[in-house]
């Protein structure tokens, strides 16, 4: 439940992760994309290890959390998230994003897998997101409101930062690596979409889709983070893919990108740190 026990367990967690360092800047890496980011110096725990987190499940998650330098600055690295189609509540899936807000971390950085739907759209293209459609179902900020994050009826009009993202756009360029953007809709999964489903998402405005990243967007805005989030196009969408959706093509194009992901955020994250 969302009451002064929940804000009890995060403190606990971020009292923990203090002993490592104290980043202003944190980065979620999603599927396939966990190996991308050695730190200079770095202090790693499993998420086991971290008082109140949950523990993930799904294939290609390791489920770390790595504080270190990069390009000078101090960073926080998670490798491998919770998904609510793993069973986590909606409070569980946000529990790590919230703990980095009590740590002290203003910027939040979110990588995931998605499939395009956008024309012109190929598998393994870049996209930083540009908005999101909410179709997952729920809320996270749900239940009381926990009044020492942030307000009831947060602002979403700039939930991925426009700043931030002009910055991303430079560093790629000056890496000549593609970076386009889009609109992430997010769905509960773990079924990929039906071919139908993929036809209303585009005519709903989305050029993306998957399974993560909107709640994190959500409870990281709601504690006043601003928020950064590139995905990998790891596939097209059902119905624009040619044969069935697997999940090892996923993480076998995520894994095929890592590098130019790595690269891109080696650059960006010292920039966004200043
Ligand atoms: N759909 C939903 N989630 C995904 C996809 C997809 O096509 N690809 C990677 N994650």
């Amino acid at each position: 439940m969302s009451d002064g026990r929940t804000m009890e367990k995060l403190r606990v967690a971020a009292d923990f992760l203090r002993k490592l360092g104290e980043p202003r800047v944190a980065v979620v890496l999603g599927s396939g994309l966990g190996d991308v980011l050695p730190l200079e110096g770095e202090r790693a725990v499993a998420f086991t290890e971290v008082p109140g987190f949950p523990t993930p499940t799904a294939p290609g998650h390791k489920g770390e959390i790595a504080i270190g330098t990069l390009g000078g600055v101090d960073v926080l690295v998670q490798r491998g998230r919770l998904h609510y189609y793993e069973g986590y509540s909606p409070e569980e899936v946000v529990f790590p994003v919230r703990t980095y807000a009590l740590l002290g971390v203003r910027i939040l950085v979110l990588t995931n897998a998605s499939g395009g739907i956008a024309e012109g759209l190929a598998p393994g293209d870049l996209v930083l997101i540009r908005d999101h459609i909410n179709m997952l179902g729920f809320n996270p900020l749900r239940g009381p409101n926990l009044d020492e994050l942030g307000p009831r009826f947060p602002d979403m009009t700039h939930a991925y930062d426009p700043g931030l993202r002009a910055i991303a756009h430079e560093a790629a360029r000056e890496l000549g690596i593609e970076l386009r953007e889009g609109v992430y809709l997010a769905t509960m999964g773990p079924t990929y979409e039906t071919p139908a489903e993929i036809r209303a998402f585009r005519a709903l405005g989305a050029d993306l889709v998957g399974m993560s990243t909107v709640p994190e967007v959500i409870a990281a805005r709601h504690a006043g983070m601003r928020v950064l989030a590139i995905s990998c196009v790891t596939n097209l969408a059902a119905g624009i893919a040619r044969g069935p959706l697997s999940h090892e093509e996923v993480l076998e194009i995520g894994r095929r990108r890592a590098a130019d992901l790595g690269r891109l955020l080696a650059e960006l994250l010292p920039r966004l740190a200043r």
